[in-house]
Order: C-alpha cells, then structure tokens, then sequence
C-alpha cells in the first residue's frame, strides 16, 4: 500500500511529463510546422500582396527558430480561411475520405455555381428562345409558301415508300425522342415553370416520374437511332444531285422540283443532324445515366490543346484538369444544348413531314405514296421503283 501510495504519483509525473514533452515540439508559438504560414504573409496577402500559396512555408531549421514576435503559433496560425482556400484549391493530397468514390475527395469546386447559374439562366433562356424562334420561323414560311402542294394532283396510284421495318424505327425514334424532349424540359424547367403552378408536393411526384421515363425510354431512342442509321444511310451518302438540289433551293419557291434519289438533299441533312447530334446526346446522356464512369471533356480538350485548337482561336492552352464535378456538369450542359439543336431541327421536320407538305406524312403512315408526290419530290427513286416493279395498277387514292 505504501508502494503503491509512492508509485502512483511517480506514474503520474512521468506520464505529464512527458506529454508535456511531445507537446513542446509543436507548441512552442515561436516555431513554424510545415503546413503553416506566418503572420506576415497573412497581413501581406491582405494588403493585396502577391505572396504565393504555400511557398513561403520554410522548414523552421532545427535550432534556428523564427523569432517568436514574428509568427503566431502553431495552433493560431492557420486560420480557417486558409484551410478551405487549400481545400478549395484541392491542395491537401493526404486528404482521406470515408466515401470512396471519384468524386469524394473534391469538397469544394468552383465551376459548381457556374454551372448551377449558367443551367437556370443563359441555357434555359436561349433554348427556350431558340424553340421558340423555329415555332414562329415555320408559322411565318407557311404564312408565305402556304402548303407545298402536289403540283400536278394525285395520280390515284402509290408505289411502297418505306417498309414496316423502316416505319417501326422511324416511329420508335420520334415517339421516344418527343417523350425525351418533353421529359427533359420537365427536368430543366420544371422547378421554375410548375412548381409555382402545381406545388412542391405534387411537382416531386411529377420530377420523379418525368427522370424514370427520361432514364429509360433513352434505351429506346438509341436502338431507333441504330436502326434508322443501318437502313438508310446508304440512301444518305451525298452525292452530285444534291448539289443541284441545293443551288435549286429544292424548289421551295417558284414551280417544279429538282430531281432527287429516295432522299433529297435536305432529308439527308436532316439524316446525318439525327445520326451526328443524337449519337452525341446519347453517349452524354450515357455519361449521366452512370455518373464519373465516363471521362469525355478532359481527353477532349487535351486533345484540342495537342491539336492547337484554343490556341488558334487566341484562347491560349485551356485548362484541361477537371474535377470528377466539372466533368458532369460539361456532360450536363452539352447534354442540354444539344439536344435544343436537334429539338429545333425536329420541330422544323415535324412541320415538313405534316402540315408542310402534301402527301408526305402518307410514307411514314401507311407506307406508301401517291406516284405524282414521288415524282415531283424523288423523281429519280420514282423512275427507278417503276423500273423495278413496273407501273402500279391503277390503286385506292391514300386518304390526305
Ligand atoms: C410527329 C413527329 C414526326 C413526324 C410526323 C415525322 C414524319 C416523317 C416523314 C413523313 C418522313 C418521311 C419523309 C419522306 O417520305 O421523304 C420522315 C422521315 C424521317 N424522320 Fe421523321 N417524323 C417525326 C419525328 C421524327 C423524329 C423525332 C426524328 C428523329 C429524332 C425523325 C427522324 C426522321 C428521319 C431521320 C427521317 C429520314 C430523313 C427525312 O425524311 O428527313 N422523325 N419523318
């Protein structure tokens, strides 16, 4: 007992002492720890001073301490400012996070309001605009044309324009692209537009069901887009009649059509905007149905700086290094932008393929058409249909 009455405070010293000890090699105030900064560097970038980063932090030597009235001490001279502006500028590769995905580490990144602002603002402002601006365009150009008629009437006889298979890819692309569109004007505009109307409650019921059509019919958009893309681009691939075509303006205005193949030179452009704009939206929409799996902007814009790209339009090298967060909201915003392209390409192709045009809506309808329509509009594929099958009999007129 007596022992033990001697031991116990001997115990206690020792240990106090030696906590003391580890402490005095980071507590004395006059010295600096890596990772720290002195007080006048906090007062020179203050006062506007251009002191870099981090670079002033020297080692304190051993023996050879910064006099004390210099620093703050270790535990006042990193103010808060400073670790988040470290965090800010992801300087803390030790950094350890519990959750282990890509994107875990980066707490704080700049381009997140940018893109939050430029998504409710500039993006939703111009692709509205630019929707609407082809809504007014088409009303004004059948105010002048008026409808594109069949100049010479129905001949009374159809030739097959397109098969089951080339309508059922046709429909399953515009149905799942119409779905698409509206779905995802619901998820841009949405909180905007309907919750003022409808409320948070049954807007969240309506977001909810918009993102799962939206998630799954794009499967649907993208088995059409490979179907109409292997059945017809052998009819798409330009060639001299388009030419023609093109300085005949498609004889739109003035009389007669100039001659065409299955698909004259606007269809063709409507073709490749279809193939070349959806299969980007498609790898895009991919990029954030499974997010940080796909890395597209950074190998791109490497690429464009290895190319001299930016370089040439006087931008200089761009930053090429993108936070895992950076790489989805490009993916977002481009994601967004084209498909208000080829939103606006469809509006001025629905308007065509139906009150644009008589006896065009028939081809994707029944399937076939009037012989005098695919005479004045693909007069060559008409003469060639007629070579192959011979002329039709006399056949019941298609319903307008
Ligand atoms: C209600 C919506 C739509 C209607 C009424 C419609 C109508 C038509 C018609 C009538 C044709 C055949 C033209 C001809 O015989 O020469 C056609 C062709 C075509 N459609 Fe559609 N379409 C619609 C939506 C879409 C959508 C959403 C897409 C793609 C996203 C699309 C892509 C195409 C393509 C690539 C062609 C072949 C090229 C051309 O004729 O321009 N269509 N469509």
């Amino acid at each position: 007992m007596t022992l033990l009455r001697v031991l116990l405070p001997l115990i206690f010293l020792v240990s106090f002492a030696g906590l003391s000890a580890a402490q005095d090699t980071s507590g004395d105030a006059s010295v600096l720890q890596p990772g720290q900064q002195s007080l006048e560097d906090i007062m020179a970038r203050q006062r506007g001073e251009d002191v870099p980063f981090g670079a002033e932090l020297p080692l304190p030597l051993e023996g050879n301490p910064p006099p004390a009235e210099s620093h703050l001490g270790p535990l006042g001279s990193a103010s808060d400012a400073d670790l988040w502006r470290e965090i800010r500028a992801d300087a803390l590769p030790d950094a350890r996070a519990s959750n282990r995905g890509p994107a875990a580490k980066v707490l704080m990144q700049d381009g997140g309001m940018w893109w939050l602002n430029f998504r409710h603002g500039p993006l939703l402002t111009y692709g509205s605009l630019l929707l609407g601006v082809t809504v007014v365009l088409m009303a004004i150009f059948y105010l002048i044309r008026g409808r594109i008629r069949i100049e010479h009437g129905r001949a009374g006889i159809t030739i097959e324009r397109f098969k089951f298979i080339e309508r059922f890819g046709h429909w399953l692309i515009a149905s799942s692209f119409i779905l698409l569109a509206i779905t995802g004007l619901l998820s841009l505009a949405g909180r905007k537009l309907l919750i003022p109307l409808f409320g948070h409650e049954a807007f969240s019921t309506f977001a909810i069901a918009s993102k799962w059509i939206h998630n799954n019919v794009s499967w649907a958009f993208m088995l059409g887009l490979v179907m109409v893309f292997v059945m017809w681009i052998v009819h798409n691939l330009p060639d001299r009649t388009d030419i023609n075509w093109i300085l005949k303006g498609g004889g739109i205005f003035g009389k007669g059509h100039p001659p065409a193949k299955k698909f004259n030179a606007g269809q063709k452009l409507i073709f490749w905007a279809v193939i070349i704009l959806g299969t980007s939206i498609s790898v895009s929409g991919i990029s954030l149905l499974f997010p940080f799996e796909l890395t597209m902007f950074e190998p791109t814009l490497a690429l464009l700086n290895d190319m001299g790209v930016p370089q040439l339009l006087g931008l200089g090298t761009i930053d090429a290094t993108l936070t895992p967060q950076e790489e989805m909201q490009y993916a977002q915003l481009w994601h967004a932008v084209i498909s208000f392209v080829l939103m606006a390409v469809i509006i001025a192709h629905i308007y065509i393929g139906t009150l644009g045009m008589e006896g065009a809506f028939e081809a994707m309808g029944s399937g076939d058409v009037d012989l005098e329509w695919a005479r004045e509009h693909h007069s060559i594929w008409a003469d060639e249909v007629v070579a192959k099958q011979g002329k039709p009999a006399s056949g019941t007129q298609p319903a307008e």
